[in-house]
């Protein structure tokens, strides 16, 4: 009764009578029940992405908000339709895996205006005032990690990054393969996994017979598994009929590496890595390629944990619905041309054969038989 008296008497905003307001609920912001979400996501046609829409749907519901969840095919258009669409809907938030991170300025300005804040998911939006958070991994140490898992493969660090001893000399043949040019990810993988293997390059251990070593030159548009397959193919007939072995390859995803693998088994190699195949780094531990790695073909892949960056990004999202700034643990490293966005980075890992179990099982990120199953 005196909670009630005390609301009515309380009069409008700037009353001074912040007891009247619902716990966890500042300002004059609505429930976590009357808010939408609009959650932006590329593409269902690799897994970790339909993961990251079902992980972070789901943890956004749980804390209460209403959901617009978008698949884009990983078509630009469909993407900025999709977001043109949520905001003329009035969503009190956007969360944005974006396909091109240069392509979304417009809807960026008309959320900005609208006053709808924008978390970029897992990939960096660029060239916009109107990015307010970023939630991500450490995509520069991706690039490390993939690099390393490379050189492991190779004999030339231990299973645990540190320098061999008795590491052979070489040189070993590899190729290079990076992302697609307008994910803003691409760079920093790139970049990660040559700062790592430029001393092996340098020190004439490692060689790239094609002599293609540019970011342009071996990035991958759009991520994609034929375009890759098709590279590999032509690298094999332009650099390798005069009976140069190929001992290794890095690749920046895990669908990437399953075009680079059927191309080298296509060409004879293989068909596992004790039988010759050589070694090929990944990303997203999808879970064919887990298989491939169970089984011995694929040698490695960086885990990244889709769970994980929901979480984070719902947090994000809370703190602003409730008129607070998230907590960031990076405010230097993602300029996006405009401004630097303050992020949110999270950690990853190299899954090997021999902890996928202690990795993705016991975590319950997959289960033993989907290991077994690759399904
Ligand atoms: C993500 C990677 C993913 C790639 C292809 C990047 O932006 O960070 O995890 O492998 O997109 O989907």
């Amino acid at each position: 009764m005196t909670f009630a008296l005390a609301a009515c008497g309380g009069g409008g905003a700037g009353s001074g009578d912040e007891t009247t307001e619902p716990a966890g609920n500042g300002g004059d912001t609505a429930a976590a029940g009357d808010q939408t979400i609009g959650v932006a996501m590329p593409t269902q046609t690799s897994e970790r992405w339909i993961a990251d829409g079902d992980a972070v749907k789901s943890q956004l519901e749980e804390a209460g908000y209403t959901v617009d969840l978008q698949f884009a095919n990983d078509d630009i258009p469909t993407q900025t339709q999709q977001i043109d669409q949520m905001i003329l809907q009035e969503v009190d938030l956007l969360i944005i895996a974006s396909i091109d991170g240069t392509a979304l300025t417009s809807q960026l300005d008309a959320a900005g205006a609208a006053g709808i804040p924008v978390i970029a998911y897992d990939r960096l939006i660029n060239g916009s005032e109107n990015v307010d958070f970023y939630v991500t991994f450490d995509n520069y140490n991706v690039g490390v990690q993939q690099a390393t898992s490379l050189l492991v493969g190779l004999g030339l660090l231990n299973a645990d990054g540190s320098e061999n001893p008795d590491a052979p000399e070489g040189p070993f043949n590899i190729e290079l393969f990076a992302g697609s040019p307008d994910d803003n990810n691409a760079g920093f993988f790139f970049n990660g996994a040559m700062d790592t293997l430029k001393p092996f390059i340098d020190a004439g251990t490692l060689v790239v017979p094609s002599g293609q070593t540019d970011f342009d030159t071996v990035a991958t548009l759009r991520w994609s598994q034929e375009a890759a397959q098709r590279r590999m193919e032509d690298l094999l007939t332009s650099t390798y009929t005069g009976g140069e072995e190929l001992h290794g390859v890095l690749s920046p995803f895990d669908g990437i590496s399953r075009g680079i693998i059927t191309a080298l088994q296509g060409a004879g190699y293989g068909p596992t890595l004790e039988e010759g195949l050589p070694v090929v780094s990944g990303q997203d531990a999808e879970i064919a390629s887990v298989t491939l790695i169970d089984q011995g073909v694929q040698f490695a892949t960086i885990f990244k944990d889709t769970r994980k960056l929901a979480t984070e990004s719902v947090r994000a999202a809370q703190a602003f619905l409730e008129g607070n700034e998230p907590e960031a643990n990076d405010t230097d490293t993602y300029d996006n041309g405009v401004k630097v966005v303050p992020s949110y980075l999270l950690e990853s890992d190299i899954v090997y054969a021999d902890n996928i179990t202690e990795l993705l099982v016991d975590t319950g990120y997959y289960t033993a038989e989907q290991v077994e199953q690759g399904s």
